[in-house]
């Protein structure tokens, strides 16, 4: 199980491909509406905060057991365990990340619909006040449900690239390029008539807003963003090599996927009041205001392409990552090989990916498209973290933990010292309390 593990070859790519995986819809399509039904900036503030006591901490010790135990989540709580006690958050792991596979593939199914609609013309062609209506039809239609299967084919085949030749080059070649269009449409959206508005909405924090349920949603929000609680910054170590830099890459996973998540506030918001849209209309509602933005830009189809062909590639280098946690798990445990587990994966998440897609039209009622996105993202991940902070906190040999950390180097005692204090009695006692009242 240990011997012959694929490995990443260069830093760059080992920061390319976990940034990667972090930085994708849950940014650009999941924080601002996320932020726009609960309330705006107290919930940014929140999620900020939890990103840097708990987020950080987490992924420093998804990186250790990854590294450690060179395995998928299952295989490095077995392997650190020495048994099978701890097997409940390997198996939660494996589903949660199914889960998310399911529901993120119908909305980059979205990016491609777009993709194809903005290069035509189609998109910038519709006026604001019909883009509603239009978003509507689509989503509710059999097309959606097209874009999810060929998304999930797409994702397959590039998993079947392996985990050099695949994963890392296509995220060294994108993600920067991704992060300057990122950049000019916040530029663009600054120049709004609702620019101050937006603004004020996204960066002045109402106190009053923060209910429970509004801080289990932007811890959650904060798991989802970075890829933790399911094992796949875990599986993703386990690719590392020994000299990558644990806290170094932890902090700049955190720092650019937050920035990023603030950007594409920067970019919603402002566009949100200058066209006179609601910000609480939830998952529909960056599919909506992006367009309008697009439309009243010199050149906006063209823009609007580039956008969202960044938007699928962000996408993709994101789904990769959490079907790596499946595809490792197949192809750990049952011995299938590559190809095999990867198109098992594909098959069953193109099952679930399909019953999503249609929670917009006929199955509305089962809506298993919030169900999954719910449980996933506000139970799944937040239980997975505190197990994994619990874990290396309280059982691992505290000698692993200073090895794992240090990679090689010198770091200060102090740095070392304050990951484990979050992770002995930070996380998981902020996890439960909020877990239980947020729940209740
Ligand atoms: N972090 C990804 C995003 O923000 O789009 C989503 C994600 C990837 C969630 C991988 C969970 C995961 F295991």
């Amino acid at each position: 199980m240990t011997t012959r593990r694929a490995q990443f070859s260069t830093r760059l790519g080992v920061i390319a491909t976990t940034v990667g995986s972090a930085v994708g819809l849950g940014n650009v399509w999941r924080f601002p509406y996320e932020a726009g039904t609960h309330g705006g900036g107290a919930f940014m503030l929140c999620y900020i905060f939890f990103v840097l006591i708990i987020g950080v901490p987490v992924i420093c010790a998804e990186f250790i057991m990854g590294r450690e135990y060179r395995s998928g989540i299952l295989g490095c709580y077995r392997g650190a365990s020495g048994g099978r006690r701890w097997d409940i958050f390997g198996y939660a792991g494996v589903i949660g990340g199914i889960m998310i596979l399911s529901f993120y593939s119908v909305v980059a199914g979205w990016t491609m619909e777009y993709c194809v609609e903005a290069a035509t013309g189609q998109l910038t062609a519709t006026a604001a006040g019909d883009l509603h209506d239009s978003f509507t039809g689509f989503i509710t239609g059999g097309r959606s449900v097209l874009w999810t299967v060929i998304f999930l084919a797409v994702n397959a085949a590039v998993a079947l690239g392996g985990v050099k030749k695949g994963i890392e080059r296509i995220s060294n070649l994108l993600m920067p390029v991704l992060v300057v269009v990122i950049l000019a449409c916040c530029i663009n959206s600054l120049t709004l008539q609702g620019a101050r508005e937006g603004l004020t909405f996204l960066f002045k924090p109402d106190f009053d807003q923060l209910t429970p349920s509004v801080i289990l949603s932007a811890m959650g929000q904060a798991f989802f963003s970075l890829s933790i609680g399911l094992g796949c910054m875990m599986t993703y170590a386990s690719y590392f090599r020994d000299d990558t830099f644990i806290i170094v890459s932890a902090v700049t996973i955190g720092a650019l996927d937050t920035v990023i998540a603030i950007l594409a506030g920067i970019i919603i918001f402002p566009a949100v009041f200058t066209f006179g849209m609601s910000p609480t209309q939830g998952p529909t509602l960056v599919f909506e205001v992006l367009p309008a933005i697009f439309g009243q830009l010199a050149g906006g189809g063209f823009w609007a392409t580039l956008f969202f062909v960044l938007l699928f590639i962000g996408s993709l280098t994101s789904t990769i990552s959490m079907s790596e946690i499946f595809i490792s798990f197949i192809g750990d445990h049952t011995g299938l090989n590559r190809r095999r587990s990867t198109l098992l994966t594909t098959g069953i998440a193109m099952v679930l990916g399909v019953l999503c897609a249609l929670s917009f039209g006929p199955l509305a009622r089962l809506n298993l498209f919030n169900i999954f996105d719910y449980v996933s993202s506000n139970i799944l991940l937040p239980v997975g973290g505190m197990a994994v902070s619990l874990f290396v906190g309280w059982k691992l040999d505290p000698a692993v933990f200073q090895r794992q950390m240090r990679s090689g180097r010198h770091i200060p005692a102090v740095v070392t010292r304050a990951i484990l204090f979050c992770l002995r009695f930070v996380a998981p006692i902020g996890i439960a309390i909020i877990l239980i009242a947020g729940l209740i």
